[in-house]
């Protein structure tokens, strides 16, 4: 059962309660098509209000929960999941490098991204996807209107967030990719990854300062993950006149990387949760059909985002 691993359940109608124990002994019932978000931590997870406002505007009863998952206990828990009638999943970190590792099938962008953030129940075996490169341009080509065209961008980070933006920041027609990576090696392998060699290049966090200038700087760290403590610290010879900024992560965990960027003037300067939404809009599709409409979901959350931040 999913409350012995600590499951958190979303609110809101759309989300039905399961109304009685799930009858996996009986050989004719049905176990209730389930769904949920792992992570570990990942009692503040916005996944499950998500889903569960998409479910609400397409009039479909769905069960969303958040799952808690040290990663050594993941396969097994989700293995579980999936006996009790679980057919798909979100994955958040540090999980999507072993989610990658536990499906038996992949979509090329999943791949190219070596992490997995989307599990889909199919033919007794988990499917892999990775949403979140789609849901960050989606969010800046379409909520934020800016055109990623002939950008030089600068990706920080390295890990499995990082994996999972790159391919689709370069098929969105940006002009390079420098990625820089406190440890070196991570960039490299990305780099390598992504099979461009001529557009995607790896650089030192210490040569910034020799790189000229971006039109678009990526931050894919966890840096300040958790605490939302620490300055950001880099070059301002990195901004120009139209540099935008984007942090990925959202809440605390984006005002170090954002700051940094306003003292820089950066002309934009964009959080994760857009990116949160669309990844989630990307997900829900793939499950159920229907494309939700993302604006009044992310107008919710990101007016409680300012309440939370401009609160005592
Ligand atoms: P995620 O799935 O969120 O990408 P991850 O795979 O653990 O999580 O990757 C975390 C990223 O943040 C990595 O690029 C990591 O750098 P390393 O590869 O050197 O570990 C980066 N990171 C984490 N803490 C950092 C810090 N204090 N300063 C700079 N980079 C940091």
């Amino acid at each position: 059962q999913v409350a012995s691993h600590g499951s958190v359940r979303g609110p809101g109608p759309g989300s039905l309660a399961a109304t009685g124990p799930i009858h996996r002994n009986v050989e004719d019932a049905m176990p209730e098509a389930r769904y949920a978000v792992f992570g570990h931590p990942i009692a503040h997870s916005l996944s499950p209000r998500i889903h569960a406002a998409f479910a609400r505007q397409a009039g479909i009863a769905l069960q969303y929960t958040a799952i808690d998952a040290p990663p050594e206990d993941f396969e097994r828990i989700l293995a579980t999941f999936a006996a009790d009638g679980g057919r798909g999943g979100n994955v958040t970190m540090p999980l999507k490098e072993r989610a990658y590792a536990l499906c038996s099938t992949l979509t090329a962008r999943a791949r190219s991204a070596g992490a997995v953030n989307t599990l889909t129940w199919r033919g007794e075996q988990w499917h892999g996807d990775n949403t979140d490169g789609a849901g960050l341009v989606r969010d800046l080509t379409g909520r934020q209107g800016l055109d990623l065209r002939g950008r030089r961008t600068l990706l920080l980070g390295a890990g499995g967030a990082a994996r999972g933006v790159a391919a689709a920041l370069l098929d969105a027609g940006i002009l390079e990719l420098a990625v820089v990576n406190r440890t070196p090696a991570r960039a490299d392998a990305l780099v390598d990854a992504l099979g461009q060699p001529d557009r995607a290049y790896s650089r030192y966090w210490d040569d910034l300062s020799n790189q000229g200038d971006f039109e678009l700087i990526v931050n894919a760290t966890s840096a300040a993950r958790g605490t939302g403590a620490g300055t950001f610290n880099a070059p301002m010879t990195l901004v120009n006149s139209r540099t935008v900024a984007v942090d990925i992560n959202y809440g605390e965990a984006a005002i170090p990387f954002l700051a940094w960027a306003r003292a820089a003037r950066c002309l934009h300067v964009v959080d994760g949760l857009g990116m949160l939404v669309e990844q989630a809009a990307e997900a829900f599709e793939l499950w159920h059909g229907r494309r939700p409409d993302t604006r009044p979901v992310y107008e919710e959350l990101r007016a409680q985002q300012v309440r939370l931040v401009t609160a005592d």
